[in-house]
């Protein structure tokens, strides 16, 4: 057993998971504290991320995530397995982020044109503000049609012998070709906790104390 996920990307994932499902329904259902505090809270998820991306495990560097659109088509034919993320498995990955990155900007510009706006929506023009919560709405749907692609192409792999959710669940692989240069997630723990605190001592204080 080869080790080729660390404990953040694993924990990143499934937080993720969660962070989603919980903005979808706190902004469908206009519960709009819980919306901004899980906001910020992925917020500071998917920026300790990024910083992972450049500082962290081999398997989760950003600059991995890069390929030719041969390796891209090679990799979607291959029955072969693959450390850390295949070529096709990583432009899902870089799509995602930048999905994930435009709903949380917008909605940092977004406002209910009742009670609420997001931190940043002060400090742009109006057309700004209209421009950034059809992007939130719009969005969305492209989130959504990504997810389910996501999970297709996740049993698709797993008719073709590979469980890719084992993997990313015990963050061990069996028969892997390479052993990739791991490190402990626990310095990208800390800063996803130091970056929470800050965003909700901060943006988050007001709907905090609402909801409290
Ligand atoms: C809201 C729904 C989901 C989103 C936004 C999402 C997003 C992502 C992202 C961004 C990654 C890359 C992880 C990284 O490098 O940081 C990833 C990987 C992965 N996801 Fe998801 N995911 C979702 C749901 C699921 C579900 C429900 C499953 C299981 C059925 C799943 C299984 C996996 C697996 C196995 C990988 C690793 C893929 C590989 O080996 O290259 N995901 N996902
Ligand atoms: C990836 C993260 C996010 C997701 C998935 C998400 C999702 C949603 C959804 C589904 C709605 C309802 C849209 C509709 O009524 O059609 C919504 C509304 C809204 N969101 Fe988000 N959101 C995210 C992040 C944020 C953040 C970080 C903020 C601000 C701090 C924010 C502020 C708002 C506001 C103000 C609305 C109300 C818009 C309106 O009523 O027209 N969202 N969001």
């Amino acid at each position: 057993m080869t080790k080729v996920w660390d404990g953040f990307i694993r924990g990143f994932h499934w937080l993720l998971v969660a962070g989603l499902v919980t903005l979808y329904i706190t902004g469908e259902e206009g519960m709009m504290d819980l919306h901004f505090i899980t906001g910020y809270l992925l917020l500071a998820l998917m920026a300790a991320r990024l910083v992972w991306g450049v500082i962290g495990s081999q398997t989760a560097k950003i600059s991995a995530l890069f390929h030719s659109p041969k390796a891209i088509l090679a990799a979607i034919k291959s029955k072969q397995s693959h450390v850390g993320h295949n070529p096709a498995g990583s432009l899902m990955v870089l799509l995602f982020f930048v999905l994930i990155i435009v709903q949380l900007v917008s909605g940092l510009m977004t406002t209910d044109d009742i009670l609420v706006e997001g931190p940043l929506a002060q400090y742009v023009s109006y057309d700004m503000v209209e421009l950034a919560g059809d992007i939130h709405h719009s969005n969305v749907e492209l989130l959504i049609a990504a997810i389910v692609l996501h999970i297709v192409a996740i049993v698709v792999y797993r008719l073709k012998g590979q469980n890719l959710v084992k993997t990313l669940l015990t963050g061990k692989q069996e028969h892997a070709v390479s052993t990739p240069a791991m490190k402990s997630g626990l310095l990208a723990y800390v800063i996803f906790i130091a970056l929470s605190v800050l965003l909700l001592l901060t943006w988050g204080a007001e709907p905090l104390q609402s909801l409290l």
